[in-house]
C-alpha cells in the first residue's frame, strides 16, 4: 500500500472478529515503532502484545468502555519510562512526544497489514500495570487492540479543510 493511501485508510475500529493476525505480522509492526525517532535517540519505548485469552479480557475490563473492543484477539500496550526522554527549553516532558510518534508507526504499520487498530486514550492506567506486571516507572499513555474489523470502513474524512490549517510563511 502507497504510504498516502495507509494514512488515508488508517480508521479507528471498534468491533472486531477473533481472527488472531500472525507473530510475523506483529514482528513488523513493532519493528516500525522501533524505527521511529525519538528525543536524543534515548529510545524508551516498550510494547506489552497481549494475546493471552484470560488478559485479554482482563485488560478490556481495565479499558471500560462497555460494548466497544469486545472480541479483539490482541491489545498491545505502549510503556515508556517518563526519565527515558528529553525535557526542551520550556521545561516541557518530551515522553509523551516520543511515545505518540512510536506508537502512530505502529498504528500506520497495522494498516499497511490491512489490519484494524484503534487509539485508546482513555483506560484504567494503574488497573493495566497490576495486569500486566509492569514497573511502577513506566507510563502507558495508550493501547490498541489489533486484529479483524468486523466491517470496513471508508477512509478518513470529516476533518478540517486544509486551506484552515496550513499557513505559509506568517499566521
Ligand atoms: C490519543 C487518542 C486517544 C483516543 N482514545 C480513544 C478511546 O479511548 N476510545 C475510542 O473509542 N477512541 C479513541 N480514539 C479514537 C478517535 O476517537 C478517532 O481517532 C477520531 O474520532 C477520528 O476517527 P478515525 O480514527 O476513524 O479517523 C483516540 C484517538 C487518539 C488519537
Amino acid at each position: 500500500m502507497d504510504f498516502y493511501e495507509v494514512i488515508k485508510n488508517r480508521r479507528s475500529y471498534r468491533f472486531y472478529s477473533t481472527k488472531m493476525p500472525t507473530d510475523d505480522q506483529i514482528e513488523r509492526i513493532i519493528d516500525a515503532a522501533r524505527l521511529a525517532p525519538t528525543w536524543a535517540n534515548r529510545q524508551g519505548m516498550e510494547y506489552v502484545v497481549v494475546k493471552n485469552t484470560k488478559l485479554v479480557k482482563d485488560v478490556w475490563e481495565a479499558i471500560g468502555q462497555e460494548n466497544k473492543f469486545v472480541d479483539a484477539p490482541i491489545f498491545i500496550v505502549g510503556i515508556i519510562p517518563e526519565s527515558k526522554s528529553g525535557v526542551n527549553n520550556s521545561g516541557e516532558k518530551y515522553y509523551p512526544v516520543d511515545f505518540g510518534i512510536c506508537f502512530e508507526h505502529l498504528i500506520l504499520a497495522a494498516t499497511a497489514e490491512h489490519l484494524a487498530t484503534c487509539w485508546i486514550g482513555y483506560f484504567n492506567e494503574a488497573k493495566i500495570k497490576e495486569i500486566l506486571e509492569i514497573p511502577q516507572k513506566y507510563r502507558i499513555l495508550g493501547l490498541t487492540p489489533l486484529g479483524y474489523s468486523l466491517k470496513p470502513k471508508g477512509q478518513v474524512k470529516d476533518r478540517v479543510p486544509l486551506e484552515s490549517i496550513l499557513h505559509f510563511d506568517k499566521f
